[in-house]
């Protein structure tokens, strides 16, 4: 059985879908969801699904290693990042190399770094008059949307489409792949 740990700040709907997906999964577990927002929604659905949860701070998140404890007792094995738009410390870049990844939606290496998030993302896509947009599923380093790519997957962008519906289109195609992705790099990893 490998245990993950889903890290999420907002919605949490690739989260749903994450749990969704490995629930009654017999060789994986999502075994603790994390966010930095105790009003986040992704910790009442984790609850709903009896996942246990966390809400963390800055000063424990930057300032100490406690969470790698944590971690530890949880027994996690990997990290899927749904959302969590706090840059990861390099304590815990080091101790879980090649067992985090996180979900961008655009193609990397365009639309990524710092302040790329959310509308932001889509608003620039759509600025630069792109026919086309996507996802990017990469490993975690110390650079926010730097590590390695792990899967892209592309839709259109039409000429009439708005910010709003490039982001529903990109959100449409996270959920149908974050968690089948995440299913082969658990089951690459055993
Ligand atoms: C997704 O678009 C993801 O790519 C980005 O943040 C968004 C999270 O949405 N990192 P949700 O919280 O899963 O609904």
């Amino acid at each position: 059985m490998q245990q993950l740990a889903i890290f999420a700040s907002g919605g949490g709907s690739n989260a749903r879908k994450i749990m969704e997906y490995f629930n009654d999964n017999p060789d994986v577990r999502v075994a603790l969801v994390i966010s930095n927002k105790k009003t986040a929604p992704v910790l009442e659905i984790a609850g709903s699904h009896g996942i246990p949860t966390l809400v963390i701070d800055r000063a424990m998140f930057y300032e100490t290693e406690e969470l790698l404890g944590i971690l530890t007792q949880h027994r996690i094995d990997f990290i899927a990042l749904a959302g969590f738009l706090w840059l990861i410390p390099p304590y815990l870049v080091g101790a879980y190399k090649g067992r985090m990844v996180n979900i961008h939606p655009a193609l990397l290496p365009k639309y990524g770094g710092k302040g790329m998030y959310g509308h932001h993302v889509h608003e620039a896509v759509k600025a630069a008059g792109e026919t086309e947009t996507g996802l990017t599923i990469h490993f975690v380093n110390a650079e926010y949307d730097e590590g390695a790519i792990v899967f892209q997957a592309r839709c259109p962008v039409d000429p009439a489409d708005t910010p709003e519906i490039i982001a529903a289109k990109v959100l449409a195609l996270e959920h149908r792949h974050y968690p089948e992705v995440l299913a082969g790099l658990l089951a690459g990893s055993r």
